[in-house]
């Protein structure tokens, strides 16, 4: 952990947050879940869970224990019971007559459509699952999935669920070089990518990457299934490579899910945290479905028969694993799923796609509403944003005027909005308010779910009492926690049970108001967040490090307006490197040293901003004082700096950066 402090001035301002927005009385009358069901799970946590699980899925051998936590931080959720995902995503809504029901409206980037019912989407899943079988995927082995938001990756991770393989997303937006590792680290069998995506009207590639991220010898893969998404010309390499339509016209649209034990691996998610290393996050099948399938029903109200929901998440980060393809599917719900950016070809697309499909709950990221904002109201009051009745938010802390907006703008002031904190980790929402009972407040996820043991800590792990700050940690198991860091049980021990021994430790900062509601204040280690993308400063600092021109670098996430945080990263370059020289030396430095990162990383990762500095601060013990290079990159003056080993540092970058 760092040295670094929970943000205390800001939460002096959130306290003086005193508007409350409580559930209409209409909302309330009919939503899915009432105020008895936090006694309720209050009165027995196990039994509430044993409880969900039945109702929410159905259970090919129902279990036996509901949980086994006498090897913690090892959890066995649901012991003895078997399950399907896919079965419990797809077929069972067709066995009830559902089959007619849409499951996705696919609006693509082009402006291409494709309308898929329950009964489309099983049998595309089933086709897909007799595929990869036939490739040799057998249960347990892993399958890197390296897609656009398009039905394909739905129906890909919804394959291998069914056959028991474990799937690996890696986001569209990651690098060969990120790809190659995640393939290695999971020793992936099959990789299914695409030809490439569109942005901004335009192809844009995928399957390069793949091809770069293979390269070399020495990995696992046997196949890359091809989706023709934009029906680019791309490298083939005969024999490993297949077409998807291919693949699956020859295949079989008939295949029975059998249940897979409870704790059968579901997915490998990697994730950045404060090491170099992305860790590999491992669900498992049972409790993350449970979880999933709750909260989706319980925080967004879910209605399957009349509501249009639209997570407008990326399938490569968690949320789009909880809330695009298993919560909503699981759930029966009809959901968009759109491949393009909220602004090509107009800053209106989002709401004309609201409109369009009469979208009644939204899921999206305090990054987008705050650029939407920026745009100005007055594009989404051209359209008929009437459908809206709930609004979500996720990623990020939300602050309360864009928290304001989103609920005037886009929620006719009406739309309750469910702030909703949780993590990769956690598999599925831990802390939000449920919209039919609790009164929201502008920038607070406010309370635990029912049966969810969240609570905010101070330095020796004691509860803080009501208006104070201090460590969000969760106390007691829950059924979608994460089970391990593939590969690496030892540092999922260190990671998040070692700061409060038995207790999981979030990496977050939250404050309890005097009401007891939580906030949550950021981060309090090295992991970024840049538009509710999860970055790591030592990831970045490593791929710097490794351009032959950079002797040492730091990197911080300094306060953005839109983004949330910035990359901002200090440099020191290598006297003796062959570096430009002239004019432009230092621009053209930057430039190379930031592409360097976009092809360690991906584009995500890229510096903001990038600075050439003679030295960097450091404490006594050779730590980077990562505060005071925030406090520069923020503009603060970074006040004492007499801890430092050479206390004139400070004074050396800031000189330079005034040159
Ligand atoms: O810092 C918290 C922030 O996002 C982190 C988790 O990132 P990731 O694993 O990528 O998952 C993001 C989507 C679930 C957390 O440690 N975070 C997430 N949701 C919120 C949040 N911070 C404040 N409020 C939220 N609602």
């Amino acid at each position: 952990m760092s040295n670094e402090t929970v943000r205390g001035d800001a939460f002096e301002n959130l306290l003086r947050e005193e508007r409350q927005f409580a559930p209409s009385q209409e909302f309330a009358a009919v939503a899915n879940v009432h105020e008895e069901i936090y006694a309720e799970a209050n009165a027995d946590r196990v039994a509430f869970w044993a409880e969900q699980a039945r109702k929410h899925l159905t259970w090919s051998k129902d279990f036996t224990q509901t949980l086994d936590w006498s090897n913690p931080p090892f959890a066995k959720w649901f012991v003895g019971g078997e399950v399907n995902a896919a079965y419990n995503a797809l077929d069972r809504h067709v066995e009830a007559g559902l089959g007619d029901r849409v499951a996705i409206h696919f609006e693509g980037e082009p402006g291409d459509t494709e309308t898929i019912t329950y009964a489309d989407l099983t049998e595309r899943v089933k086709r897909a699952a007799n595929a990869f079988e036939a490739l040799g995927v057998a249960k347990g082995d892993r399958v890197a999935v390296y897609l656009p938001m398009i039905p394909e990756a739905v129906v890909t991770m919804l394959a291998c669920a069914r056959i028991g393989a474990i799937h690996s997303v890696v986001f569209g937006g990651f690098s060969a070089e990120a790809l190659r590792s995640r393939i290695d680290d999971a020793e992936a069998k099959l990789v299914v990518t695409a030809d490439g995506t569109f942005r901004r009207g335009k192809p844009s590639p995928l399957k390069p990457a793949v091809d770069e991220a293979l390269s070399e010898s020495g990995h696992t893969v046997e196949h890359v299934v091809v989706v023709e998404r934009n029906k680019q010309d791309v490298a083939w390499t005969e024999g490993r490579d297949l077409r998807w339509s291919e693949v699956m016209d020859s295949a079989s649209p008939e295949h029975t899910a059998v249940g897979h034990d409870a704790e059968h691996p579901l997915y490998i998610l990697y994730t950045s945290g404060t090491t170099g290393r992305p860790k590999g996050i491992l669900h498992t099948t049972g409790g993350y479905l449970t979880q999933c399938a709750f909260t989706h029903s319980a925080v967004f109200d879910l209605k399957p028969e009349t509501d249009v929901y639209w997570c407008t998440a990326d399938i490569g980060w968690v949320t789009g694993h909880s809330y695009v393809t298993y919560g909503p599917l699981v759930n029966g719900a009809t959901q968009v799923i759109y491949e393009g950016t909220p602004d090509s070809p107009h800053q209106g697309r989002w709401w004309e796609i609201v409109q369009k499909y009469k979208v009644s709950i939204l899921y999206t990221a305090p990054t987008a509403i705050r650029t939407m904002m920026k745009w100005g109201s007055d594009i989404p009051a051209q359209y008929d944003l009437s459908s809206i009745r709930v609004l979500g938010s996720v990623g990020e802390p939300i602050n309360p005027e864009a928290w304001m907006w989103y609920r005037g703008a886009i929620g006719g002031n009406t739309a309750p909005i469910v702030d909703t904190w949780w993590q990769t980790e956690t598999g599925a929402i831990m802390v939000a308010p449920l919209p039919g009972v609790t009164a929201t407040k502008p920038g607070s996820a406010q309370v635990p779910l029912p049966g969810i043991a969240v609570d905010v800590v101070d330095e020796a792990g004691n509860s803080v009492p009501n208006g104070h700050g201090g460590f969000l940690v969760v106390r007691e198991p829950w059924p979608s926690m994460l089970r391990t860091i593939w590969g690496d049980p030892e540092r999922f021990k260190d990671t998040y049970w070692s700061r409060f021994e038995g207790t999981y430790f979030a990496g977050d900062g939250a404050k309890k108001d005097d009401d007891g509601d939580i906030w949550l204040l950021g981060r309090v280690d090295d992991v970024m967040n840049v538009s509710g993308h999860r970055l790591s400063t030592t990831e970045i600092e490593s791929a710097l490090v490794s351009h032959p021109w950079v002797a040492e670098a730091a990197v911080v996430g300094a306060a953005d307006e839109t983004t949330g945080q910035a990359v901002v990263a200090f440099v020191i370059l290598r006297g003796e490197a062959d570096l430009p020289t002239g004019e432009d030396a230092t621009d053209a430095i930057v430039q190379t040293l930031r592409t360097h990162v976009g092809h360690e990383i991906g584009p995500i990762a890229k510096p903001r901003h990038i600075l050439v500095v003679p030295e960097l601060p450091k404490t006594r013990s050779g730590k980077i004082m990562r505060r005071l290079l925030k406090d520069v990159a923020e503009g603060r003056d970074p006040g004492d700096a007499t801890t430092l080993a050479d206390p004139t540092v400070m004074q050396k970058i800031a000189e330079d950066l005034r040159n």
